[in-house]
């Protein structure tokens, strides 16, 4: 290790230049006219992994492309194979104006890198690259076979990977799965995470006039959209924060007091909470904490409200329709694709009469949830804390990363989820950064992790 250790300190500078390049690329997979950044940004990826001396692949999809990198296999090896996964595609910039340096100009201000992707994902699978070259570098024998799958359309819930899972599942078979693409609370809590929380999303409109109209002529004498989609989203949430779906509960698991216990045990200080978040009072489902809030119970959002105008200045229009983006956050053992039709089907027995209702239905991720007791589980957190120097703690995550619970059904796998993300590190929000600090430990991490998985 000591040989690993030293080449990682000689070129810590190095590796930070090298994100910085790769944080260069907007691979913004939403947006299409970032097509071409897509495949430039998996090319460097997998020109990169080529040079460090890993196989390296671009598999073409439907959608964006697929990045493989795979050290080199012996035949009939019975070492064991793990695979790394990440994603090289990131959320939208947008707003522009809230970012203090060009989100694609990656700028380090203290200890910290900013740009979108920097610390999700890019930063974050960047780190067991790095770890793996170290080996490959110094010719130390890596106890095991890996294989890094970065896809690129994480950000969107696309389909393409699970394809790719279904259809390589020879060359995928392995003993598990190692993500970073979660968070830690903070440099003195290391975190293991064992649960994510899944998704469903859709899109409902109401179409009442087949245009806009004066709402001095008309107004008074038709329902205005944008009022009747207030109303019937209002009374999807009553006032103790429970989702009123019917049967939308029914298969959500009790947390046991153990868990319980556990949550309660992750840093949490309320004023601070508030602070980094700017509200002035939290909010949540009746009987929970704020971290069983976040991590552990399902949410129903509206991520996007749109009617009529709005432009400067003022209209005075009755909209013609009213729409909503809407997704859903489940746990376990929630069925993504049972409960989005049972909130479509409860949706339309919600559209009054004077309205035209569409229900569209979109991605889903289900939950995923594995108990953190075993071997592979035990190494991991061992090489946690001998990176961070510090006890490290299990957690359940609210976010999703659909493709993990696909490792399980597909390759039959666990995943061991290590995130290098802290809570101030703006994933999804103006100014993302990596904390510099906790990528170098995330690269040492990696590097004692392998050693650790091949003893257990
Ligand atoms: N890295 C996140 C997921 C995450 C963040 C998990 C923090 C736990 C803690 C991932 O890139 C992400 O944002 N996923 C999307 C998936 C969705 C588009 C299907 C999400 O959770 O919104
Ligand atoms: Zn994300």
């Amino acid at each position: 290790m000591k040989q690993i250790t030293d080449y990682l300190k000689a070129n810590e500078q190095r590796f930070i230049d090298e994100l910085v390049e790769y944080l260069r690329y907007p691979s913004v997979s939403a947006q299409s006219v970032h097509n071409k950044d897509m495949i430039a940004c998996a090319r460097w990826l997998a020109n990169h992994g080529k040079a460090i001396g890993l196989k390296a692949k671009v598999h073409k999809t439907d959608g964006h492309p697929i990045v493989t990198l795979a050290t080199p296999r012996r035949r009939n090896s019975d070492r064991p194979h793990f695979l790394v996964y990440g994603h090289y595609d990131v959320q939208p910039p947008e707003p522009l104006e809230l970012w203090d340096s060009p989100p694609f100009d990656p700028q380090i201000r203290g200890r910290n890198l900013y740009a979108r992707g920097a610390s999700d994902n890019k930063g974050q699978h960047f780190a067991h690259l790095k770890a793996v070259e170290a080996y490959l570098k110094t010719g130390t024998e890596l106890p095991c076979d890996l294989t890094f799958v970065v896809e690129g359309e994480e950000e969107v819930g696309g389909e393409a990977l699970v394809d790719f899972l279904k259809q390589n599942k020879r060359d995928l078979k392995c003993d598990g799965v190692v993500v970073s693409d979660t968070g830690m609370p903070d440099l003195k809590h290391p975190a293991l995470t064992y649960a994510l929380r899944g998704v469903a999303a859709l899109e409902v409109r109401l179409d009442g006039p087949d245009r806009d109209l004066h709402s001095g002529i008309y107004g008074g004498s038709v329902e205005n959209p944008a009022m009747a989609l207030s109303k019937l989203l209002a009374q999807l949430i009553d006032k103790n924060g429970r989702i009123t779906v019917p049967g939308f509960y029914d298969d959500v698991a009790k947390l046991s007091a153990y868990e319980r216990k556990q949550m309660a045990r992750v840093p949490f200080s309320e004023t601070k909470y508030k602070k980094l978040l700017g509200v002035k009072a939290l909010f949540g489902e009746k009987g929970f904490t704020p971290n069983e809030h976040r991590a552990a119970r399902p949410t129903f959002e509206i991520n996007g409200l749109t009617s009529g105008y709005q432009g400067e200045g003022s209209k005075t229009i009755v909209p013609s329709h009213a729409s909503a983006k809407i997704t859903m956050r489940l746990v376990p053992h929630q069925d993504a694709t049972k409960i989005l039709r049972q909130v479509a089907r409860h949706l339309k027995t919600l559209c009054p009469p004077t309205m035209r209702m569409t229900v569209e239905l979109g991605h889903v991720a289900d939950p995923y949830i594995v108990a953190p007791t075993g071997h592979l589980a035990k190494a991991a957190l061992k090489s946690l804390k001998s990176a961070f120097g510090h006890e490290p703690v299990l957690l359940r995550e609210g976010g999703s990363i659909p493709i993990v619970e696909h490792f399980a059904r597909i390759l039959k796998v666990d995943t061991y989820l290590l995130g290098l993300a802290l809570p101030d590190d703006n994933l999804h929000s103006p100014n993302e950064k990596m904390d510099l600090e906790v990528f170098t430990r995330g690269i040492q991490m990696s590097a004692h992790l392998w050693t650790d998985f091949a003893e257990a």
